[in-house]
């Protein structure tokens, strides 16, 4: 997953170039490269470095008027310089850049170099410029469709060419890419984003998709060769950049706008007097609230966890079967849609690949799925058609933490209206919602005071191994706690059920081992207390998060963090804080890159 942009106008293409890499390197920063098409030969520079670095080696480019760039997400090949984007055909006449995966790679490859084809790096992506080339007698929409036609996987790809220097010519099949019309200018991208300071008006390309676009804007036609007449559309989302303020980094700057977050997800969707809640986007009432016998939540990464939390509340309030699936499994093991479940794609990008295909799954199976999303006009979003926007606004850390707290929000707005058709009455309805709306309220008590977290990243720091548990709504938050510490800090760690540590991990414990252990005031309190003295038998050291005031498990922890005490069903979004500011403070310790871990990117484009 890489983001792709492209230029063709009057304007010098380089600022443009470049401010949109900077707002593309969500999608990828393992390298970056650019290629100007210039009367005296295709300009391309690039390096394993960010895109400001780059941005900072470019004095010395030339003025040009058409331009490919690239920020990539290493597939195919190490992170190295030849094998950073944009890649030439042998003459050095033709410039691509790609996203995606091209899965028929090896036969390609061993066909053109039996055809004396030599190449300069390790990718997949190096071989369209070869075919273009093979296929190119002067024409290069022509030599584009011929190569194009052979490749089999998913790309956005965008070509220039130095012998044509009036057009640019991209391909989407399963990694979005968006045209904007300016005027007399013409500008690529994979995301909406890196387009808005220059144009609002878009043309979106569906996958199997050629655009051919020059300063006047874009032809379209199909991978098959069929003219498509495609309107444009107006941008109406707002796509400003967030800023980090006095933050020095971003994943703190969104631990502590939760309690905003998750109230800006509450707002005008509780209804308190009818103990009911609203979600327009679902475009359900009753009725249909009634018909749905089975909730599926679908999802990766953290938002398989919020997922996770959804599924459990929808059970335990609503009475109704509900479960979680990793979307990457879930699209490929034949799944059952059975017409009365009601399917949600839970993603914070909502461009996560597994995710969106799942949905395309479900929608072929007949089924009903809809989004939980929070990007605005996200392939996911649009692809769903129906759904709730979380509304945690931009989330710019890599690492995900107000949006897991936004999702799970949702999924408990879904749960009361789900659960006030069926299982709950009036006061239990109202109790419901009156304990949402005080969500943010406990948030916001525990962000002002968040215990001793310090101490608790120094135990994980120097540990070679650190277990999370948990039982019930606490083994979820369990799991997003250890996401957060591998993702941030690079700490190996795992989550567990509580109650199934004896079965396998207890092994790993030694003295002094720090295991992290989430057990509010809940239904499992007893049964976890029983697990903590197993773990302390050990000589395990137990790092607690645990309800005020509950004076036993303080007093058994080795460190103490109380955190205000919930609902059983909402204590995920208050248990979940401590362990995104561990993984912070751990991460800072470690002088870890917080806002851009390793190998990470924050949309996964590839599967
Ligand atoms: O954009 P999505 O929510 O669909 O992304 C899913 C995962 O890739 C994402 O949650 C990932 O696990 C985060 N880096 C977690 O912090």
């Amino acid at each position: 997953m890489c983001g792709i942009v492209a230029y063709i106008g009057p304007n010098d293409a380089l600022p443009r170039l470049m401010d949109g890499l900077r707002r593309l390197e969500y999608r990828g920063y393992d390298s970056t490269g650019i290629c100007l098409n210039t009367p005296e030969g295709l300009w391309v520079r690039k390096d394993i470095v960010r895109v400001d670095t780059l941005d900072q080696t470019l004095t010395d480019a030339p003025r040009a008027n058409v331009g490919i760039a690239h920020t990539r997400w290493a597939t195919h090949g190490g992170v190295t310089q030849a094998n950073a984007h944009p890649h030439l055909d042998g003459p050095n006449r033709i410039a691509i850049v790609h996203n995606g995966i091209i899965e028929n790679m090896a036969a390609l490859k061993a066909h053109l170099i039996a055809e004396g084809v030599e190449f300069r790096s390790e990718t997949d992506s190096e071989i369209i410029a070869h075919l273009i080339q093979q296929a190119y007698q002067g024409d290069p929409e022509a030599a584009f469709f011929v190569a194009i036609r052979q490749l089999r996987g998913t790309f956005g790809i965008a070509a220039c060419f130095l012998d044509h220097p009036d057009v640019i010519i991209a391909a989407r099949n399963g990694s979005p890419l968006v045209i904007g019309l300016g005027n007399g200018e013409t500008i690529l991208a994979s995301d909406p984003q890196a387009i808005v300071s220059w144009t609002r008006r878009v043309v979106y390309l569906n996958d199997r998709e050629v655009a051919i676009m020059t300063v006047d804007g874009a032809r379209v036609r199909t991978l098959a060769g069929r003219a498509v007449d495609r309107a444009d559309e107006l941008l109406e989302s707002d796509y400003s950049v967030a800023e980090r303020g006095d933050e020095p980094h971003f994943m703190l700057k969104e631990i502590k706008e939760q309690s905003e977050t998750v109230q800006r997800c509450l707002t005008g969707r509780i209804q308190v007097d009818e103990g009911n809640a609203k979600l327009g986007g679902l475009n359900m009432g009753p009725r249909e609230l009634v018909a749905i016998r089975r909730v599926v939540n679908l999802g990766c990464g953290t938002s398989y966890h919020a997922g996770m939390v959804g599924a459990m509340a929808i059970e335990a309030l609503a009475r109704v079967p509900a479960r979680a699936e990793i979307a990457s499994e879930f699209r490929y093991r034949n799944p059952i849609v059975l017409p009365d479940a009601l399917f949600f794609a839970v993603s914070q990008s909502g461009e996560t690949i597994d995710t969106l295909g799942a949905v395309q799954e479900v929608k072929v199976k007949g089924g009903e799925v809809m989004g939980v999303v929070n990007v605005v006009g996200s392939t996911i979003a649009r692809t769903c058609g129906q759904g709730v926007y979380v509304h945690s606004g931009p989330e710019v850390a890599v690492a995900s933490t107000k949006a897991f707290t936004s999702q799970v929000t949702a999924l408990l707005v879904f749960t009361l209206m789900l659960a006030r058709t069926s299982n709950l009455s009036l006061e239990q309805g109202q109790r419901v919602a009156r304990a949402l709306l005080d969500a943010p309220a406990r948030i916001a008590q525990y962000l002002a005071n968040p215990g001793p977290i310090e101490q608790a990243a120094q135990a994980v720091v120097g540990a070679r191994y650190v277990l999370f548990l948990g039982r019930g709504f606490s083994f979820p938050v369990a799991l997003e706690g250890a996401l957060k510490l591998k993702e941030i800090a690079y700490i190996p760690c795992e989550a567990y059920p509580a109650g199934e540590m004896k079965h396998g991990p207890i092994a790993m414990l030694e003295p002094g081992s720090p295991v992290v252990f989430v057990a509010p005031r809940d239904s499992q309190r007893e049964k976890a207390i029983s697990n903590m003295k197993e773990v302390q038998a050990r000589g395990a050291r137990v790092i607690a998060i645990h309800s005020e005031g509950d004076d036993e498990i303080a007093s058994m922890a080795w460190l103490s963090i109380p955190v205000p005490q919930t609902e059983d069903w909402l204590s995920p979004l208050i248990t979940v804080l401590p362990l995104q500011l561990l993984a912070y403070r751990a991460g800072v310790m470690l002088k870890r890159d917080i806002d851009k871990p390793r190998n990470l990117a924050k949309a996964v484009t590839v599967e």
